[in-house]
């Protein structure tokens, strides 16, 4: 029985990935996980680096909703932000300045289609979240699970770091949370988190305060 449901809740989620598609496709854009070829996976960058899984508009809007900052003062970072859809709805959101860093050349330059149909003022930043210097700019981070802890623990330390340049309150959410260890050693608070409804994923909500 449970398995039936299991595989019920599956079939509804491809579905809905295909009738998505097809809705996009007729306004050229393309935010799905349909069509993905082996340019939009970092196998040949090292396993250190997880390939493209889009986050759902409902799980990305129910933790910006959770997040107590006003999005007209603050600004928005997806670290590895694939064909943007996070972008898209933080800048639905209304956050202040809205960008992503996407380190996969093909997948960069879909997000940034997208951002141009849409006519959104999110910023694509192609680049590895390793050596990003701009992480001082940001208050609300997104990670939905890009990398292994090798890299997150050099990318936490960059965001820890950012906190000393601007001194700042920052919230950090996180989709599916194999690093959660790393951002409690680095002195973040686990603050919420919640279930995401399509995939039963974890998702946590951490905040760290220099002011
Ligand atoms: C699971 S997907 C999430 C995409 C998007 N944030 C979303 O939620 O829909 C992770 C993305 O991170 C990118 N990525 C992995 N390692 C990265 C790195 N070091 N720097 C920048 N992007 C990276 C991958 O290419 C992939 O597109």
């Amino acid at each position: 029985m449970a398995k039936m449901k299991y595989d019920l809740k599956r079939l509804k989620r491809h579905l809905r990935v295909i009738r998505d598609s097809i809705v996009e496709k007729s306004k050229g854009l393309d935010f799905s996980m349909m069509k993905l070829t082996d340019n939009h996976f970092p196998k040949n960058k090292s396993s250190n680096y997880y390939g493209y899984f889009m986050t759902t508009e409902d799980t990305i809007h129910e933790g910006l909703s959770r997040v107590p900052v006003n999005p007209a003062e603050s600004n928005f970072l997806d670290v590895g932000c694939g064909k943007g859809i996070c972008l898209k709805v933080a800048c639905e959101y209304g956050f202040r300045k809205v960008a992503g860093i996407e380190f996969m050349p093909d997948i960069a330059a879909i997000a940034k289609k997208n951002m141009s149909i849409l006519k959104l003022p999110a910023e694509v930043f192609e680049a590895n979240a390793l050596y990003f210097d701009k992480y001082a700019d940001y208050d609300v981070f997104y990670f939905y699970n890009p990398f292994n802890a090798t890299i997150f623990k050099d990318v936490i330390a960059a965001i820890d770091k950012s906190l000393t340049e601007r001194p700042r309150t920052i919230y950090v959410i996180y989709t599916s949370p194999t690093s959660h260890q790393l951002w409690m050693d680095a002195g973040f608070a686990l603050v919420d988190g919640y279930t995401d409804q399509n995939r039963g994923t974890q998702v946590n909500i951490y905040k760290k305060s220099t002011l």
